[in-house]
C-alpha cells in the first residue's frame, strides 16, 4: 500500500496546489492521504473553513505544527474533528490530541502521530516521552505508524529517527519548508526524511514573501509577512509500506509543479 504525505500547505496557492495536483499524484493508487495544514491560513495557522477545504480537496488526515493556534478558531475543532491532529506534545491543557487511527479504504488501519521538537522552537515536553506514551498505548494495534515530527533541528529529527527505527514505519520531518534529500528507509523498515518540503510559493522564503522578511532582516521592526507570489509546488514524500508487516518498502520524494493548466480555482 503507499501512504502520500503533503508537506506544509501555505496559503491560498498551496492550497490550490493540493486541489489540483492531488488527483493526478493518487490515480495510480495511494490508500492514505496526510497534509500538514499548520501554514494553510495565509502562511500561518488553519482555520475550520480551510481544514474542511482540503478535506474536501482529498486529504483525509491533516498534522499540524507551532503555528497552528495563529488563528484561534481552529480550537473547538481540534476536540470535534478527529482527522486534524496537534502536536501531542503541546501543552496538556491545549484542545485537541496528537494522534488517530485511520482506516483506509481497503480496511487497513493507520496510525499518525504528530508530535513538535524542542530545539529552537516554541516550549513543549518532550517528544521522546509522549512518542513511547502514545506508541505503547492507543497506537500499540496500529501496524502502520507513520510520525509528523515537526522540528527545527536535522539533529533532532535525525535522533528520533533513530530512537524509533524499527517501532514505526515513517519518521517525517516538517517546519523547515527546506525538503532535503536523505530520504531512505532503515534496515528494520522505518522510512525517513529530515524535511518533507513545503507546498506553496518557492520564489518565497520558506513560503512567504522575501520582502517583508529582508525588511524585518534589515531594520529588526516586526513585519506583516504574506504568502509568495510566483511559481508552485505540491512537495512531499510518498512512503510504499507492507500492509502485513507494517514495514516500510520505499519512500519517494515529491516535488510536482503547478502548471497553468492545472488551475481549477473558482
Ligand atoms: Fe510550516
Ligand atoms: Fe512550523
Amino acid at each position: 500500500m503507499r501512504i502520500l504525505f503533503i508537506a506544509d500547505v501555505v496559503g491560498k496557492d498551496g492550497r490550490l496546489a493540493v486541489k489540483s495536483l492531488l488527483p493526478g499524484i493518487t490515480s495510480d493508487g495511494v490508500d492514505l492521504v496526510i497534509a500538514n495544514g499548520e501554514n494553510a491560513a495565509g502562511g500561518l495557522g488553519i482555520t475550520p473553513k480551510l481544514a474542511r477545504e482540503l478535506f474536501r480537496a482529498g486529504v483525509e488526515v491533516i498534522t499540524t505544527g507551532n503555528h497552528l493556534f495563529r488563528r484561534a478558531e481552529i480550537a473547538p475543532m481540534l476536540d470535534e474533528e478527529p482527522r486534524i491532529l496537534r502536536p501531542h506534545n503541546f501543552r496538556s491543557r491545549a484542545p485537541g490530541k496528537g494522534y488517530g487511527i485511520f482506516t483506509t479504504s481497503s480496511g487497513v488501519k493507520v496510525g499518525v502521530l504528530n508530535l513538535v521538537g524542542q530545539l529552537y522552537m516554541d516550549p513543549a515536553d518532550d517528544p521522546v516521552s509522549a512518542a513511547n506514551a502514545i506508541l505503547d498505548g492507543p497506537l500499540a494495534d496500529a501496524s502502520i505508524r507513520i510520525l509528523d515530527f515537526h522540528a527545527e533541528a536535522t539533529g533532532e529529527k535525525q535522533g528520533m529517527y533513530h530512537y524509533l527505527d524499527g517501532r514505526v514505519t515513517a519518521v517525517l520531518g516538517t517546519h523547515t519548508h527546506v525538503q532535503t534529500a536523505d530520504e531512505k528507509v532503515s534496515s528494520q523498515g522505518t522510512a525517513y526524511i529530515s524535511d518533507a518540503g513545503m507546498t506553496g510559493a518557492t520564489n518565497s522564503v520558506i513560503g512567504m514573501d522575501p520582502r517583508p522578511v529582508l525588511e524585518g532582516i534589515r531594520t529588526g521592526l516586526p513585519q506583516r509577512y504574506m504568502p509568495g507570489k510566483g511559481d508552485v509546488e505540491l512537495q512531499g514524500v510518498l512512503i510504499d509500506v507492507d500492509a502485513s508487516t507494517g514495514l516500510a518498502t520505499r519512500i519517494t520524494r515529491v516535488k510536482e509543479p503547478l502548471e497553468e493548466e492545472d488551475d481549477v480555482s473558482d
